[in-house]
């Protein structure tokens, strides 16, 4: 018998870390590799966030704190819900984490028994169906593919669920596919909740500030008040605020839930790093002009990628709502053959020959659940991104 337990024989381990991890092990082998794996700002921390960092250390908020957060924070993080999403959450109804995944972990393990589904829509973010695995209960794919924008629809969501579905977990704009949902296509899944009062919304708002033309963001508890009683809203500074290192994510829901989400963490790391707490409170409520300057280089950096990818032979690549991916479909290329020999018969072996033989680092969209595509994710320079897009359009052409 395995030493391992069999709740981790369950998962697997996450495939946009592999993807880096490969990546570096050729730049260090003296390869020339561009990656377009992770999934970060290029950006640094504006520097007011990190000056409350250093202030942190320097007057001395580097003890334990509460397991949840210091008051400062989710007080700040009251003030963001109702500013930004128009919601009234307390204190009590609030949750600080070691970044967005925690929270979700948390949210999963404090309420799934065995058996109990999970309505993912595919594309998903890798983790969902893993931290579902790992807490024993069952995730239920649903596939929105290209032909529906990457989205859920009512339709598809009603079929998929059942009397043992806990959770829809919604993601908004999408890692990975930087689709987002109007108001009134979420208003059409808000519906279809509304009538089946035994599901719960917890919503990954983790992109909120990532949206782009004339995109306006919306959340499930703000579109339909009548579940604002059974929706984890959840967020965190990472990607907007350029802090993946810093480890705080948060979420706003009702007392029960949030209590024990609260004793997992307990039990577990306790509290979320006090000196990232603090820059966090100042991330929430300093100044945010700096999202837009950033988001305009997103904008620039999208379009750039869009455009060259549409030109790469047997490539669609749609035009994504926010967030900083793109994802598109290589059905033109399956079939086909590299110049070395190998038959392009997935999105795992294109992206497997793209990186061996361009050293252009993607993900595969199968490790998203709708294939044949890969993410790209476009947080680098532009050079990069145009050097990485000829590459691609190179190798799509070398195809035959
Ligand atoms: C959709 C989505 N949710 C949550 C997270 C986790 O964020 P964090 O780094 O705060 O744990 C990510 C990070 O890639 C993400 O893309």
């Amino acid at each position: 018998m395995s030493f391992l337990s069999a709740t981790l024989s369950r998962v697997k381990p996450s495939p946009t870390i592999a993807v880096s991890n490969k990546a570096a092990e050729m730049r260090a082998a003296g390869a020339d590799v561009i990656g377009l794996g992770a999934g970060e700002p290029d950006f640094d921390t504006p520097a007011h966030i990190r000056a409350a960092g250093i202030n942190a250390i320097e007057t001395g908020k580097t003890r334990y704190t509460a397991v949840d957060g210091i008051a400062e924070l989710k007080s700040a993080i009251c003030a963001k819900f109702k500013r930004d999403n128009g919601l009234d959450y307390t204190p009590a109804q609030v949750t600080v984490s070691s970044g967005g995944k925690q929270v979700l972990y948390n949210a999963l393990m404090a309420t799934l028994n065995p058996g109990d589904e999970v309505v993912i829509p595919a594309p998903y973010w890798v983790s969902y169906p893993d931290m579902v695995l790992l807490a024993g209960g069952t995730p239920v794919a649903v596939e929105c593919g290209i032909d529906v924008g990457f989205k859920l629809t009512p339709e598809a969501l009603e079929a998929a669920i059942t009397p043992k579905t806990k959770w829809l977990i919604f993601n908004s704009p999408s890692n990975p596919t930087g689709a987002g949902y109007t108001r009134s296509e979420l208003k059409g899944l808000t519906d279809v909740l509304m009538r089946h009062p035994h599901v719960w919304v917890m919503t990954d708002d983790m992109y909120e500030h990532l949206v782009y033309d004339d995109f306006t963001f919306c959340t499930p508890a703000e579109v339909e008040p009548g579940l604002y009683p059974r929706t984890l809203t959840t967020n965190g500074v990472s990607k907007a605020y350029c802090m993946t290192g810093w480890r705080i994510g948060y979420a706003a829901g009702p007392v029960e839930l949030i209590a024990a989400m609260r004793k997992v963490q307990s039990q577990s790391t306790s509290n979320p790093c006090s000196i990232s707490q603090w820059a966090a409170v100042e991330a929430l409520n300093g100044p945010h002009d700096f999202i837009a300057e950033n988001n305009a280089a997103f904008v620039r950096r999208r379009d750039l990628v869009v455009e060259m990818l549409n030109k790469a032979e047997g490539l669609t690549c749609p035009v994504p709502d926010g967030a900083f991916y793109v994802y598109p479909s290589i059905a033109g290329c399956i079939g086909k053959t590299t110049p070395k020999g190998t038959l392009i018969d997935t999105d795992e072996t294109f992206a497997t020959a793209l990186l061996e033989e361009t050293g252009v680092a993607v993900v595969f969209g199968a490790a998203f659940g709708v294939s044949p595509n890969f993410r790209v994710s476009y947080a680098t320079a532009d050079d990069t991104l145009r050097e990485a897009c000829t590459r691609i359009q190179t190798f799509c052409a070398s195809l035959s």
